[in-house]
C-alpha cells in the first residue's frame, strides 16, 4: 500500500496508493470511511499522503501536527471545499475569515461557561420529563428519544421555544437532510437537488420543514420583541453591523440552522452509544448509578452538582473518545507551508481525525477498551494536547463544547438516577457512516427500561 513519493522538502510524505488511477483513494474513503482511516493510522506513522481523485490529501497523525495546523496556522487554512452548505449555509460552521470572526464574536458570550449555567436546569427538566413517561418493561428506541431530548434542550436554551412534542418530526425532516448532506460525497453523479426526482422533492420538503419551523419561532420573536431576553436569537435579532444594518434574514436563517443541526444531532449521538456502552460493561453501569444514588438522593441534579459527579464527566468523555461524532474534519491550505517538515502546498486537503487521534495505543493504551478511568483529572492532564480532540482546537473549537460536555454529564445523571436500560438482545448497533452525517448509531437502538 506504501509508495514513495519525492517531495521538495526534508521529509518525504508517503502515499497510500489508490484503486483506481484517477479515483485514487476516492472509492476505499467513500466505502467505509472508518476502515479507510484506521488503514492508513495502521499503515503510517506520522501523515500519510492520498488522492481523493483530483485533491491531494495528508492526514495527519500526530498530535503537535494538529497544534500547528489548527492553532498554530489556523489562519492559512480555510474550512475547504469539501463543506457542503445544504445544512445551515453560511452560517458558524461554515463561514470564513473576518465574516466568521464577527459571528463567533456575537455568539461566544451565549455559550461561555458563565452563562451556560443557566441552561443546566432546562437541561435536567426535559431528562425528567421524558423518563417520566416511560414505565417499567416498556421498550424504547435509545436513539430516537436522545435525539428528542437535545433537540428540546437546544430549542429551549437557544431559542426560547419549546419543541419537545413535536421532535419526532422536527428529527426526521433533520435525519433526511443530514442523510442527503452525508451522501453528497458518496453520490457525485446525483442530479441537482432542484431537479423535481422523488428523492430531491423528499429532501426539499425536509428542507422546508425545518426553514419554515425555525421561521416561525423567528417571526413569534419579531411579534414578543426581544425586551429583556437574552437567549441566542433574541442576540442574533439584536445584532447590528458598523452601518447599523441588523442580519440580513437569510443570514439568521443559516445561523439558527446551523445551531439547531449542530446543537443536537451530536450530544444525541454521544449519548445513545454512551448507553449503550454502559449496557454492555455492567460493572462500569453499576459505578455511575452508585455514584448518583450518592450524591444526588433522589433530587434532580443541579448545576452545583457537576462537579460531585466526576465519574459520569469521566464516562461520557470516555464515549466520546471511542465514537467521536465529529470522527473527521478537514481544512485546505491557503498558501504554501510546512507542517512537522512535510511540504503542505496551497490548495492540499489536510484531514485531521479525532477517531484516527483517539485509537493510537502510545496516546491511550488497549485502545479498543471502555475505560473511563482514562479521564480521571490526574490521568487527563498526562494525555498530550490535542491527542484528545472531540471538539477539535484551535479558533474554531466547537462553540458548544462546554455546553454539550454539560448536557451529557446532567443527562447521564438525571436518567440514571431514575432508570436502568438493558439493550434488546440480537441487535447490531453500529453507524452507517454513508447515511449519516456523524458517528452515530443507524437506526433504532431498542432497550427495555426498568425503573429503579
Ligand atoms: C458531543 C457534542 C459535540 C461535538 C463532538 C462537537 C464537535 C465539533 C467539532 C469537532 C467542531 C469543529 C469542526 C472543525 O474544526 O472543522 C465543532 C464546531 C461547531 N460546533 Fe460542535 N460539537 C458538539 C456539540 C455542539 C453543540 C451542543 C453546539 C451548539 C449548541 C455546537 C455547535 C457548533 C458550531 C456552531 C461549530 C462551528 C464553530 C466555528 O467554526 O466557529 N456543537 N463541533
Amino acid at each position: 500500500m506504501v509508495t514513495q513519493v519525492k517531495t521538495r522538502m526534508s521529509k518525504k510524505l508517503p502515499y497510500a496508493r489508490g484503486e483506481w488511477p484517477l479515483l485514487g483513494c476516492l472509492p476505499a474513503l467513500l466505502r467505509d470511511r472508518l476502515a479507510f482511516l484506521r488503514e492508513c493510522a495502521r499503515e503510517y506513522d506520522e501523515a500519510c499522503g492520498f488522492h481523493l481523485a483530483l485533491v491531494d490529501s495528508i492526514l495527519l497523525l500526530k498530535s503537535e501536527q494538529l497544534h500547528s495546523v489548527l492553532v498554530e496556522h489556523a489562519y492559512d487554512f480555510s474550512k475547504g471545499t469539501l463543506m457542503h452548505k445544504a445544512i445551515g449555509g453560511n452560517g458558524l460552521f461554515i463561514s470564513e475569515g473576518e465574516f466568521h470572526r464577527k459571528q463567533r464574536k456575537l455568539m461566544a458570550p451565549s455559550f461561555q461557561p458563565r452563562h451556560i449555567v443557566s441552561y443546566a436546569d432546562t437541561m435536567t427538566r426535559y431528562g425528567e420529563q421524558m423518563q417520566q413517561q416511560w414505565h417499567s418493561g416498556e421498550e424504547i428506541d435509545l436513539n430516537k428519544a436522545m435525539t428528542a431530548v437535545t433537540l428540546s434542550i437546544v430549542g429551549k436554551t437557544l431559542f426560547d421555544a419549546d419543541v419537545f412534542d413535536e421532535t419526532d418530526a422536527f428529527s426526521a425532516a433533520f435525519v433526511v437532510t443530514f442523510e442527503y448532506t452525508s451522501t453528497t460525497f458518496t453520490s457525485p453523479l446525483r442530479p441537482p437537488l432542484n431537479w423535481p426526482t422523488p428523492y430531491n422533492l423528499r429532501v426539499q420538503k425536509a428542507m422546508r420543514q425545518i426553514t419554515e419551523r425555525l421561521q416561525q419561532m423567528i417571526d413569534e420573536r419579531h411579534r414578543s420583541g426581544t425586551d429583556g431576553r437574552n437567549d441566542l436569537l433574541s442576540v442574533l435579532l439584536n445584532a447590528r453591523d458598523e452601518d447599523g444594518e441588523p442580519m440580513s434574514s437569510q443570514q439568521l436563517m443559516d445561523e439558527c440552522t446551523t445551531l439547531f443541526a449542530a446543537g443536537h444531532e451530536t450530544t444525541a449521538a454521544s449519548l445513545t452509544w454512551a448507553w449503550y456502552l454502559l449496557c454492555q460493561h455492567p460493572d462500569i453501569y453499576k459505578k455511575v448509578q452508585e455514584e448518583v444514588d450518592g450524591v444526588l438522593q433522589g433530587r434532580t441534579p443541579t448545576y452545583a452538582d457537576l462537579e460531585r459527579l466526576p465519574y459520569c464527566r469521566q464516562v461520557f468523555k470516555e464515549v466520546m473518545r471511542l465514537y467521536p461524532p465529529a470522527f473527521s474534519f478537514t481544512r485546505e491550505a491557503l498558501r504554501d507551508m510546512e507542517i512537522d517538515g512535510y511540504r503542505v502546498p496551497k490548495g492540499m486537503m489536510v484531514m485531521i481525525s479525532p477517531y484516527v487521534m483517539h485509537y493510537k495505543p502510545e496516546y491511550f493504551p488497549d485502545p479498543e477498551r471502555f475505560d473511563p478511568d482514562r479521564f480521571t483529572p490526574e490521568r487527563e492532564k498526562q494525555l498530550p494536547r490535542y491527542a484528545y480532540i472531540p471538539f477539535g482546537a484551535g479558533p474554531r473549537i466547537c462553540i458548544g463544547n462546554y455546553f454539550a460536555l454539560m448536557e451529557g454529564q446532567l443527562l447521564l445523571a438525571t436518567l440514571a438516577q431514575r432508570v436502568s436500560f438493558e439493550m434488546l438482545p440480537g441487535q447490531v448497533v453500529k453507524p452507517e457512516m454513508n447515511k449519516t452525517l456523524t458517528l452515530r448509531p443507524y437506526g433504532p437502538v431498542r432497550a427495555v427500561v426498568h425503573r429503579r
